[in-house]
């Protein structure tokens, strides 16, 4: 497996994974825009040359924030959202961020498992964060 950065011709791939992956996915703009803005970085992992699972870190200062992390259905449970986060955890650290932040439902248990894995800790919850009403845990862990 290759974890690299994106690209805009991986635009396409990502919006239909998106869509696969979130109940409000992010428009191909909202991707697009990562390309654009240096306070984004991006992280996508590749095997045989087919996208499999990728990543987007806000890093500004001390704070870092996970600010989308999917793997495609068929690559799940084989280590690539450890990889993917490990990764952006790296990065974080290598810009000076001291700790990581992020939303995740509620409902959520693969995710907050992944996250609690890596010694994430619920710091408080947003109510009605997303659009159908759900509530968000946020969720902190030190770098
Ligand atoms: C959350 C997600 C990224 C995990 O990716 P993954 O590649 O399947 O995860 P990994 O194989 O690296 O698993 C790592 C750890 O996550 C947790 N985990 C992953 N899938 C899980 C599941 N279905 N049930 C419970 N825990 C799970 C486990 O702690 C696992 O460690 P273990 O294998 O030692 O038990 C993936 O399920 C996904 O893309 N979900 C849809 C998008 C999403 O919800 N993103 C998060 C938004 S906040």
């Amino acid at each position: 497996m290759v974890l690299r950065a994106w690209e805009e011709k991986d635009l396409q791939a990502l919006s239909e994974m998106e869509n696969r992956c979130f109940a409000d996915p992010w428009t191909k703009a909202m991707l697009a825009d990562c390309l654009k803005y240096p306070i984004y970085h991006t992280f996508l992992a590749e095997e045989g040359g087919q996208v499999c699972g990728y990543g987007c870190l806000i890093a500004v200062f001390e704070d870092a924030e996970i600010a989308n992390i999917a793997v495609d259905i068929p690559y799940r449970g084989q280590g690539i959202g450890e990889k993917l986060l490990s990764a952006m955890h790296e990065k974080a650290k290598s810009l000076g961020a001291k700790q990581s932040l992020l939303e995740v439902r509620v409902s959520n248990l693969p995710a907050i498992a992944l996250y609690e894995k890596f010694g994430y800790e619920r710091y408080g919850v947003r109510k009605n964060y997303y659009a159908d009403g759900e509530d968000a845990f946020v969720m902190q862990k030190t770098l």
